[in-house]
């Protein structure tokens, strides 16, 4: 199944089926957010002037985009370079535990590497215990409280 999934940097063509994720992800936080923020939230992933991005999971066999990543890079008084954050992760349902998370974090590590930025970082909630068991792998842990 891993052979059949592509991460790409999200293009224009994409905003409908990004549409239906981000839609399915907000579901997932519990929360309903304005229209207007899936539509500047896209114009901002397409503008090449806004360091927010976005990448897509698809499945090759059947062209369905099944998964994102969005993140962004912003100073830190720590490095010289910028730090990424990566803002948001989701795979969709029924393509869960078949690798797809992890691609998808690697598509940032490796744009970070791109960025050469030194650090990527991220924050879950504390109960999300399916998302840490891949964090675990791929991450470390800090102490932090944020
Ligand atoms: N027991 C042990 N290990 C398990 C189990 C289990 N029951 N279930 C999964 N795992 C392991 C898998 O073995 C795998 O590790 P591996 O790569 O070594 O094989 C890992 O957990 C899962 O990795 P993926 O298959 O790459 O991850 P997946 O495609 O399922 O995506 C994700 C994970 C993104 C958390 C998905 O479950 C999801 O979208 N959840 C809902 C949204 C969410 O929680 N998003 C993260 C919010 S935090 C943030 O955005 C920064
Ligand atoms: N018991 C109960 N409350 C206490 C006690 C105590 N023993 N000691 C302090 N407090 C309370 C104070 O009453 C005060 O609350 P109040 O505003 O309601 O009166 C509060 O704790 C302390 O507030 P300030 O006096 O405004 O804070 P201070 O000037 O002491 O600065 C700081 C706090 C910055 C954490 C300082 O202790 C420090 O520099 N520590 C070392 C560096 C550090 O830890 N920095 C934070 C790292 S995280 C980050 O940078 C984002």
């Amino acid at each position: 199944v891993n052979d059949r999934i592509v991460v790409k940097a999200i293009e224009p063509k994409d905003e409908e089926v990004w549409n239906k994720l981000w839609k399915e992800y907000q579901g997932f936080q519990k929360t309903v957010m304005p229209p207007e923020v899936a539509t500047t939230t896209f114009a901002r992933f397409i503008d090449p002037t806004v360091k927010l991005w976005g990448a897509l999971a698809f499945d090759t066999e059947t062209g369905d985009a099944i998964g994102f990543a969005h993140y962004l890079n912003h100073l830190t008084s720590w490095h010289v370079e910028e730090v990424v954050y990566m803002n948001d992760l989701y795979v969709t349902e029924r393509a869960r535990v078949k690798g797809v998370g992890r691609k998808l974090i690697e598509f940032v590590y490796s744009r970070a590497d791109e960025l050469g930025t030194p650090a990527v970082y991220w924050v879950t909630d504390h109960y999300n215990h399916r998302a840490q068991l891949l964090y675990t792998k791929v991450a470390y842990k800090t102490d932090k409280v944020l």
